[in-house]
Order: structure tokens, then sequence, then C-alpha cells
């Protein structure tokens, strides 16, 4: 049997290794701790599951869900983006469901990319943004995100030849997998350039909800004239503790937002109305528990970077999103740190060099296990950093 030539285009999946060595070790029965992966640890919402086992007991929402979503979803959606970012989205045109933000990037890239097109991609970024535009027979482009440049692209260093041929711009801030906020004027930056050479704009806004320190991240949709060049990739998952619901909203540009239900229409059956009217209990009713899940990750990011602090790794605390992004110490690469940190803390954290060549030379750490075994691996990791220091055959 041999797979699609398309399946090949896509790099070896680096996390293989760290896992293999993952399952050898708890099979020798290490307790082992992950801050590898970023899936909340907290429950979803009380309320969002009482609305969820309402919607189940309704025969109504057994059958086929429709593509273009449950007026009671695309109504949510278009007053939460009213009251909390002050975007006005028609909920008939402009806002249609998404089995989670990572269907809906993918699902672009077929939408949007033919054989020899280029999306532009950051470089570290979420992989799918370089995985789909390969599946897709399109081209990858990538735009370094560097510490000096506070993790944003420098859209003037991108290719001529590149610029030519690219339909697509992701960017995404709350930024995965560096933590950074979008700085003031950058989305505006994005949408000349996106006039000027005619890309649909992307913005993943995954973190959105998971901001510290009083900083409140906008909508890329707030930003004069975005909704002539652009879409928000809106997902449930992170904000509100919904990762295995599988549940996002594609909103924005009406043309847009049609070429993509477009390609729905021919790949998958819609999204479970039942999560369609919890998803929308969650956007309309209290937000407390995004408020305190906000506070919990706070104080895990601070323990954190504190004993970072001490072991010598001094970064800014990120503003956003569930992760530590930091630079590994002299003499390691991202994988080598890895593998050390698994063999002497049994903690994992995972690999810069996963999420894209510049990410060589980082680790991440995700703030999604609960506080008391954060802190545990947080003193293992100290530890070992510390019997290192004092014996240099280490
Ligand atoms: C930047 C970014 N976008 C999208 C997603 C996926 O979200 P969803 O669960 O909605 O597919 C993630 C998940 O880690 C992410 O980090």
């Amino acid at each position: 049997m041999r797979p699609a030539r398309r399946l090949e285009r896509i790099p070896p999946y680096l996390f293989a290794e760290l896992e293999r060595k993952i399952a050898g070790l708890k099979a020798e029965g290490i307790d082992v701790i992950s801050l590898g992966i970023g899936d909340p640890d907290m429950p979803t919402p009380p309320h969002v599951v009482e609305a969820m086992v309402r919607a189940v007991r309704d025969p109504g929402t057994h059958q086929y869900p429709s593509n273009r979503g449950r007026p009671e979803f695309r109504e949510a959606v278009a007053s939460f983006y009213r009251g909390r970012f002050g975007v006005e989205l028609d909920p008939d045109t402009q806002v249609i469901p998404a089995i989670g933000g990572k269907e809906c990037i993918f699902n672009i890239n077929f939408a949007f990319l033919d054989a020899d097109d280029v999306a532009l991609a950051a470089d570290p970024g979420y992989p799918p943004y370089t995985g789909g535009p390969l599946i897709a027979g399109a081209e990858p482009v990538l735009m370094p995100l560097v510490p000096e440049r506070g993790f944003v692209p420098d859209l003037d260093a991108i290719p001529r030849d590149a610029l030519k041929r690219a339909r697509l711009l992701f960017v995404n801030y709350p930024n995965n997998p560096t933590g950074a906020v979008v700085p003031d004027g950058f989305f505006e930056e994005v949408v000349a350039f996106a006039r000027e050479h005619d890309l649909l704009v992307v913005h993943d806004s995954a973190y959105s909800e998971l901001t510290y320190d009083g900083y409140v991240a906008p909508s890329f949709l707030a930003t004069p004239g975005a909704m002539d060049v652009g879409v928000e990739v809106f997902s449930l998952s992170k904000g509100w503790n919904m990762t295995g619901w599988r549940c996002a909203a594609i909103a924005g540009n009406a043309d847009a937002v049609a070429t993509y239900w477009r390609l729905k229409t021919n790949v998958d059956s819609g999204l479970f109305d039942a999560v369609q009217l919890a998803a929308a209990e969650a956007l309309t009713g209290p937000q407390d528990p995004v408020r305190e899940m906000c506070a919990t990750y706070q104080r895990r990011r601070d323990l954190v970077i504190g004993a970072l602090h001490e072991m010598g790794i001094d970064i800014e605390p990120p503003k956003g999103t569930i992760y530590v992004w930091a630079p590994v110490p002299v003499g390691h690469t991202s994988a080598s740190f890895a593998e050390e940190v698994l063999e002497q803390s049994a903690v994992v954290v995972s690999p810069g060099s996963a999420y894209g060549p510049n990410g060589e030379g980082f680790f991440r750490i995700s703030l999604t296990v609960p506080d008391d075994r954060l802190a545990e691996a947080v003193e293992r990791l100290r530890t070992s950093f510390d019997e290192r220091s004092r014996d240099p055959e280490l």
C-alpha cells in the first residue's frame, strides 16, 4: 500500500522520538509529567455542560446539522464579537461554525490555494499553517518570528517571487508557541499589505481570551479595512476548556466565509447541533469561568517564570496564551534539551524546532497541568539543573 504523495510532503513528526522515550519511561513505572501538549486540564464550565445535556435530549438536534450553522450559534458569535471586540458581524453571511480551529485552518488552504500558490506562515508557528498548504499541493513560505522583533514577522522581508504567488497570510496573536501579543499598528500594517498584494488574511485567535496582567487581546476584525481582506478563526477550545468538543467559528469577509462554506459542503456535514447550542451558551452566558481560568494560568505562568529565572533563563512573562517560550541553555539544541529534561527529570517539554526552523534554540512549556503537578515539574527541573551546574561531568 502506498500513501498519497501529498502526505509524504509533510515533514517527519519531530515528537516521534520523544514520544517513544516517554512510552519507555512510563513502561518502567516512572512518573512522567507532560508540559508538552496545550490541552487545558480544567473542565468545561458547568453551565455549558448543562446546555449540552438539554440540547442532546432534544431530538431536534439529532439529525444532520446544516453547514451554515444554527441561527442561535451564528447570532451568539455575532453578539460576542459586538460585546467583546466592538466588531459588527452579519450572522447570516459573516459567520459559520467549524469543527474546531484546526479543521477550519486546514480547509481554508483547500478553499483558496491552487498548486504552486503560496501561503505565508509564521516560523515558529502552529503546524497546520505549513502542513495545510503542503497537503493542498501549494507551498508554505516561512516568515521568521524572532525575539528581537517581538515575534512579529517582517513583511518587507518576504521574497518578491513568493509574494507574487501568495494567496494566504496566516497570522496568530496571542501567538502559539511564543506567547507574544500583537504590537500596536501591526494589524493595520497587515491590512495594507494584504490590499497591496491581494491576499486573504487568516487571523487565528485561538488564545484571544487567555491573557494576563490586564492585557486584553483585540480581534483582527476590529482593524479598519480588515473585513475587506480577512477572516478570523475563533475557537472555543482554549477559552472555555472545550478542546474535546471540536467547536469554532470562521467570521469576517462574507465572500471568504461563503467560499469556505462551499468547500465544506463537499467535505463534511457540519458541527453537531447540540455542540452549537452549548457553544452559544458559552459565548452569551456568564464569563466568570474565563476570568478565573486566566487567573489560574497567570499564577502558573509566574511559577514557571520564577523557576526559569532561578535557573538563569531570564524571559519576559508572556501576556497571553497558555505557553512559556524560553531559550535552551547554552550547549543544547531544542531536541537535546527536551531529551535531557525527559531523561533526568521525567518532565516533557516541547522542542522549539517542532514549530519551524526559527524555533531551534527554544523550548515550550504548556501551563495545562494542575498547580501541584506543575510545581513538582518545576522543582524537578530546578534540581536537575542545580546538579548539572555543580557537576561539570553531567
Ligand atoms: C494557534 C492555534 N490555533 C488553533 C488551534 C486548534 O484549536 P482547535 O482545538 O479549535 O482545533 C490550536 C491548538 O493548539 C492552536 O495552538
